[in-house]
Order: C-alpha cells, then sequence, then structure tokens
C-alpha cells in the first residue's frame, strides 16, 4: 500500500500506460479519478479498479479545451477531499515526413501533448498547494530526447514536455511539490500502429526493435506503470525534475 491516502487525478487514463498506471494506483491504495476524452473506456477502466476492491470513478475530459481540463480538476479536489497527485498521459501520435507535414497535424500534436500539459498544471497546481504538497507527473517519450525520423512533431511535442516540467518542478518547489517526467520507449499498445506503419510493418518493426532495443523487445504497459507509482509515492520524496525512462535499454 504504497499510495495509501493518496488522492490522484490521471488525465488521459483510460486506456494503454494509463489504464495500467490507474489499476497499480488503486492497488497500492490511492484513491483516484480517471479522466479522458473516450470516457466509456474510462468508465471501464474504473468498473473494473472497483470491481478489484479499489477506489475509481471516471469522468470525460479533453485536454484541448481548457475549461474541460479546469473543471475536472476542480471537480477531482471536491470529490476526493483534497488532491496530492496528479498523472497526466494524454498523449496523441502522428508520422511523417516533415514536407508533407502540415500545420493543423502539428498543432494538434502540441495541443494535446504540451498545452493539455500546461492545462493541468496550471489548475492542479493550486490544489496540491493547498493540499501542502504532492507529486506531478508528466509523459514524454524517449523521442522527446532522442528524436525519431518520421516522428518530428511528436518528438519536439514531447521535448517540450521535457523542458516545461523541468522548469515546473523549480517553480513548484518551493510549495514541496515535485513534477517528474516518464520518457517510456518502445511500449506495445495501439498507440504505435501510425509509426509501426511508416517503418514498413509489423515484421519490420520487429526487426528495428531487435536492433535497438538492448532487452530485445517492445515493454509492455505493465512494465512502465510502476514508475509512476514509485514518482507519487513517499520513497521518491527526493525525486524532482527528473526524466526516468523505461525503455529496454535503448537510451545509453
Ligand atoms: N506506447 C508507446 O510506445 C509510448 C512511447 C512513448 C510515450 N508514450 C506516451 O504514453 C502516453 C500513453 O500512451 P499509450 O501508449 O498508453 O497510448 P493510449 O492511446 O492507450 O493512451 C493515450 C490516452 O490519451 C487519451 N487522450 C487522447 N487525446 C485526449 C484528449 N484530447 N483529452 C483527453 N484524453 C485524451 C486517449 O483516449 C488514451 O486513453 C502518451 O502520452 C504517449 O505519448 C507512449
Amino acid at each position: 500500500m504504497r499510495l495509501s491516502g493518496k488522492r490522484a487525478l490521471l488525465i488521459g487514463a483510460a486506456t494503454g500506460i494509463g489504464r495500467s498506471t490507474a489499476q497499480d494506483f488503486a492497488r497500492e491504495g490511492a484513491r483516484i479519478v480517471i479522466a479522458d476524452i473516450y470516457f466509456a473506456e474510462a468508465e471501464r477502466t474504473a468498473a473494473s479498479i472497483r470491481a478489484n476492491g479499489g477506489q475509481a470513478h471516471a469522468v470525460a475530459c479533453d485536454v484541448c479545451d481548457e475549461q474541460s481540463v479546469q473543471r475536472v480538476v476542480e471537480d477531482a479536489e471536491k470529490s476526493l477531499g483534497g488532491l496530492d497527485t496528479l498523472v497526466f498521459l494524454a498523449g496523441l501520435q502522428r508520422i511523417g515526413h516533415i514536407e508533407a507535414f502540415d500545420s493543423q497535424t502539428w498543432d494538434a500534436l502540441f495541443h494535446v501533448n504540451v498545452r493539455g500539459t500546461f492545462f493541468a498544471i496550471k489548475y492542479a497546481s493550486p490544489a496540491l498547494k493547498r493540499a501542502g504538497g504532492g507529486s506531478i507527473i508528466t509523459t514524454s517519450s524517449l523521442a522527446g530526447l532522442r528524436g525519431a525520423a518520421g516522428m518530428t512533431a511528436y518528438a519536439a511535442a514531447k521535448g517540450a514536455v521535457i523542458a516545461f516540467t523541468v522548469a515546473m518542478a523549480q517553480e513548484l518547489a518551493p510549495f514541496h511539490i515535485r513534477v517528474n517526467s516518464v520518457l517510456p520507449g518502445w511500449i506495445d499498445t495501439p498507440f504505435n500502429a501510425p509509426s509501426i506503419e511508416l517503418m514498413g510493418g509489423v515484421a519490420a518493426h520487429a526487426e528495428v526493435i531487435k536492433r535497438v532495443v538492448p532487452l530485445g523487445r517492445q515493454g509492455t504497459p505493465e512494465e512502465v506503470s510502476p514508475i509512476y507509482v514509485f514518482l507519487a509515492s513517499e520513497e521518491a520524496r527526493y525525486i524532482t525534475a527528473k526524466s526516468m525512462m523505461v525503455d529496454g535499454g535503448m537510451a545509453h
């Protein structure tokens, strides 16, 4: 029960890495709100947690809409009786070589990945200050550190998330709020379908994975979510402004 007593809002946790993180948080004793644009799936995830004895409820949220994020944060603080943990996992992936990349797609990537993170931290910070401190965890990507051909706009957006995280860690440290980012490598979720297509399909992708990932395979959501639990827990009380890579050894 490493998160016993924690009150956490997880944004973008209906599916994939977020769902696994929500399940781990509840198993470790946190009371959680799962916010996602995909409400039906968020509700399914929350219901499965409740069926296993955890405390979770789902709300609809579009991170591109500032008022939607504000409302969800305020409601979470009320319904949980305070808020000490924010986890932002919502993400959008679009691929394409730069000559063919249009500005609407560029903007969409920045809206979900970067502006969404900004709105969430902007509205959650006062709640975490009222709670006397806490933990904020953003989600970047190894691509945000190392780049990736054909994923340039996504890499730029995730790079911005890293810089924003580090700056927020400095701004919020006096309030006992830690801010860290998780950087997954290749994790097996449908999120990567466009990148796999760009790389020439499943077989070609598998070859690349064998070559570039020292552990020789993609990770699973269940292999990423424990790092969120750790960062939210008191075990990480001296850790802030960090990029935590979970990548099978790709970055070395
Ligand atoms: N899968 C990977 O290999 C990988 C690698 C690096 C980083 N990531 C990051 O991890 C995070 C989770 O990715 P995943 O692989 O679990 O994929 P996923 O598609 O399962 O999760 C993304 C979640 O974000 C939600 N979302 C999307 N747009 C939203 C919006 N406008 N408002 C609210 N919610 C929205 C989706 O409904 C979904 O639940 C993302 O931020 C992604 O960029 C994933």
